[in-house]
């Protein structure tokens, strides 16, 4: 009898054939300024873990003490017997956090995007998209099938020329990262509000990679530009300077009522367990109140920028702890990251589809808990990556 599967192997050649067959690297240990892979020490600079809070004393320990009270997982979906003092706990924290009325939480920041999209717009409304925006957000597209125009990155003209040509009666919903994952610049929140209120548009923004890192309390963008009060959609995820699992979005109570009513995502996922949730409590309140620590951390990020243009390498436009570096084609950009594992830095290469063709790069991001002797070691592999790259 024929395979049923056989196509597999036709598929898994050519992705293999084009060297972007993935393959991970194995940590034994947490996530680190320095990691253990296969019993060597390496400098890790590719984690998301932006402020070390994954494995924060406080943080550790409300998630063991979570742990030892409640168990191991919630036990169902919220709305059947998931849903517990934390979960209410978190949401009311976040909503603190991020200036609005009330949060809802999701089992990931992925969840949260698909849930929330697919909820708030339907066949027949339209979706304005940055190009560069996320895949949960592309996908909750997708789902909630309804049309969707994507714009220019970061391109405000451009979304204003989509805007004003649409004369449709529908629900129209902006969406974007504001930091953006793959590049780490920050998308014109300022001037996407003033549209999204001119052309009275839905404006939901995507706060993973800001959270933590942006704005003097950490709440990410919306403080940043002092627009927390005009951003009607705050979606985040606590899996990043949160150090934890898990997404949220925040907003006007009738918007979370909704969410809780409609959002697939959340209605039919099993709810965060507590350890998650009391670690993530802990961390938020270590970002609001411990801000030296992404003082240091910008301090760094400047270091390691000036750095790697002495250097001669193309660093994009960032604006936050992601500092990719432009390589272009895959296979030099594999061999950079090589090279820096010989020189012992731990960091990404990163390939479509999760970067455009030819726009192949290394993709840094810094923790508040690397030393400057990280960076400056960090940088000389990055020399001599470069160097060897250009004699190869
Ligand atoms: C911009 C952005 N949004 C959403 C997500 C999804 O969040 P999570 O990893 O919590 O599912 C990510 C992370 O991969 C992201 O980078």
């Amino acid at each position: 009898m024929n395979d049923p599967l056989y196509w597999i192997e036709n598929e898994l050649k050519q992705i293999r054939d084009k060297k972007l067959f993935r393959v991970f690297t194995e940590l034994q240990s947490g996530q680190l300024p320095e990691i253990i892979v296969d019993g060597k020490t390496y400098i890790l600079l590719g984690s998301n873990n932006y402020l070390g809070l994954t494995t924060d004393p406080k943080v550790t320990e409300a998630a063991s003490k979570a742990l030892e009270k409640y168990g191991t997982g919630s036990g169902g979906s919220r709305l059947v017997s998931g849903s517990s003092d934390l979960h209410r706990e978190l949401e009311e924290r976040i909503a603190l956090f991020k200036k609005t009325e009330a949060a809802i939480l999701f089992s990931s920041g992925y969840l949260a995007n698909i849930g929330t999209i697919s909820a708030l717009v339907g066949p027949g409304d339209i979706v304005y998209s940055d190009e560069l925006n996320h895949a949960s957000i592309i996908d909750g597209c997708r789902l909630s099938r309804a049309e969707t125009r994507i714009y220019k990155h970061c391109d405000v003209e451009h979304l204003k020329h989509l805007l004003s040509s649409d004369n449709f009666r529908g629900k129209k919903l902006i969406v974007t990262d504001t930091v953006f994952s793959m590049d780490g610049d920050l998308a014109p929140i300022s001037k996407i509000v003033e549209l999204a209120e001119h052309y009275g548009c839905m404006l939901m923004i995507d706060e993973a990679h800001a959270t933590g890192v942006l704005g003097k309390r950490g709440s990410g963008a919306t403080e940043y530009f002092g627009v927390e009060d005009r951003v009607p959609i705050v979606m985040g995820t606590l899996s990043k300077a949160i150090g934890s699992l898990g997404g949220y979005v925040g907003g006007s109570r009738k918007l979370i009522d909704f969410l809780r009513n409609r959002a697939r995502s959340y209605i039919f996922d099993t709810s965060l367990p507590a350890s998650s949730l009391a670690a993530s409590i802990a961390a938020i309140d270590i970002i609001e109140f411990e801000p030296e620590r992404r003082e240091h951390l910008w301090g760094l990020i400047k270091k390691f920028k000036s750095g790697l243009e002495d250097i001669g390498l193309e660093v994009l436009p960032s604006n936050s702890a992601v500092i990719p570096v432009l390589i272009g084609e895959v296979q030099p950009t594999l061999d950079f990251a090589r090279m820096l594992r010989e020189n012992g830095v731990f960091t990404p290469a990163v390939r479509p589809p999760s970067v455009p063709p030819g726009k192949c790069r290394i993709r840094a991001t810094l923790m508040a808990t690397h030393k400057e002797e990280h960076i400056e070691q960090a940088l000389r592999a990055f020399k001599a990556a470069h160097n060897l790259l250009l004699h190869l």
